[in-house]
């Protein structure tokens, strides 16, 4: 299991986006927090900041939607260069069709699923999906408690990949640093999203290392 690194820059400087992305050059993705103030209580970023975004910075973008209708806005954030467009499950009309749309476009497409949201509904959708994406904290903001009572279902999302037979990542995302990223590669996570424990240190890209080497010792 190849583990990766996806810093969220919501903790970063929004008035200096690009130059943040430079800072993390050695991750594995820029996760990107799109927020519309209806799924979840808070607005950020939208299609024009990813889009310009994308030409600034040669790591990929790991566009996270937490919006209403994503059936209607995924596909677009693919083409504003996208490289995987996860959307949420409690909002989306449609998960295998949207799914389906994103990955014929070019992307790889991942379901979010909120701390009460379960897996095992999901469990005949993994074949349609790149990546799972199971919230450590309410989304919404950065900065939160990490959320222990999500560690079982990591535990159960990574049981049911297995089972499904497929290479479908396993990513998770709130309160994720050096004090609570052993607990979810040992529970079978390999994509790490860290918001402040990247961008809230004084060296991110050292964050990013030291974040990937523990989790790699942890999933061992
Ligand atoms: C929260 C976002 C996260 C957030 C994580 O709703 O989805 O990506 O940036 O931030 P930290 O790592 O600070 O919890
Ligand atoms: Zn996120």
């Amino acid at each position: 299991m190849a583990i990766q690194i996806s810093p969220s820059l919501l903790a970063s400087d929004f008035s200096r986006l690009a130059d943040e992305a430079r800072r993390v050059e050695n991750a594995d993705w820029l996760h990107v927090d799109v927020m519309d103030n209806h799924f979840v209580p808070n607005l950020t970023i939208g299609l024009p900041v990813v889009e310009a975004l994308g030409k600034a910075t040669s790591t990929p973008m790991d566009c996270h939607l937490m919006i209403e209708d994503p059936d209607r806005w995924a596909p677009a954030y693919v083409e504003a260069g996208a490289g995987s467009v996860t959307f949420h499950v409690e909002a989306a009309t449609a998960p295998v069709r949207l799914a389906r749309e994103i990955r014929s476009l070019g992307a790889r497409a991942g379901i979010g699923l909120r701390p009460a949201t379960p897996i095992e509904p999901y469990a005949d959708l993994l074949p349609e999906l790149d990546m799972v994406l199971v919230m450590t904290v309410e989304p919404g903001f950065g900065g939160q408690k990490f959320l222990d009572l999500c560690l079982p279902k990591i535990r159960r999302a990574r049981e049911l990949i297995a089972k499904s037979g497929g290479e479908v990542w396993l990513q998770v995302d709130g309160g994720v640093s050096a004090d609570t990223i052993e607990r979810c590669a040992e529970a079978g996570a390999d994509v790490f999203v860290a918001g402040s424990a990247v961008f809230g240190a004084d060296d991110p890209a050292a964050a990013v290392d030291a974040l990937r080497k523990q989790a790699a010792a942890a999933s061992r």
